[in-house]
């Protein structure tokens, strides 16, 4: 599915929409330039799950974690050569433990991807539009 945003609040409505519908366990691909809005799409997330907490972009970090009536897992990947980085902070757990993990610059580690994600791709139109493409399962 496409849909277009027109500001940050719209990506984040969007995201919010998209991760009500969201089973625990899911994992989210997200994909997009620097600046695309991906972390915005996350806040929205986190909202739509019911969390009130502060979301940035995990800098320091590989993940932050998020805690409330759910669990959401926000990984960052910009900074990481490749997916051992990731097993090496205990991915597999993750993915077991049934939060819904959300993964900004996917790219980076396709190959920790298990077949089973969903595919967020957000791509700048303008200054203030983008385009925010939901995959199925597997599929961009
Ligand atoms: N329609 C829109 N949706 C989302 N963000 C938008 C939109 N229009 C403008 N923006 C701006 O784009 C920026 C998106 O920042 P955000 O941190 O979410 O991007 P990102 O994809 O996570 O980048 P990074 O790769 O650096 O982590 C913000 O400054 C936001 O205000
Ligand atoms: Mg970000």
């Amino acid at each position: 599915m496409d849909y277009i945003t027109h500001s940050e609040a719209e990506t984040e409505a969007l995201g919010a929409r998209f991760a009500a519908g969201l089973s625990d366990g899911a994992v989210v691909a997200l994909y997009g330039d620097l600046g695309a809005g991906k972390t915005a799409f996350v806040r929205g997330m986190a909202r739509g799950m019911g969390l009130d907490v502060r979301v940035s972009s995990p800098t320091f970090t590989i993940v932050n974690e998020y805690t409330g009536p759910r669990e959401l897992c926000h990984f960052d990947m910009y900074r990481l050569e490749g997916a051992d980085e990731l097993f090496d902070i205990g991915w597999e757990d993750y993915l077991r433990r049934g939060a819904v993990c959300a993964v900004e610059w996917s790219e980076r580690v396709e190959e920790a991807f298990e077949g089973d994600e969903i595919r967020v791709r957000i791509e700048k139109l303008d200054d203030n539009a983008r385009r925010i493409t939901i995959g199925g399962q597997g599929t961009c």
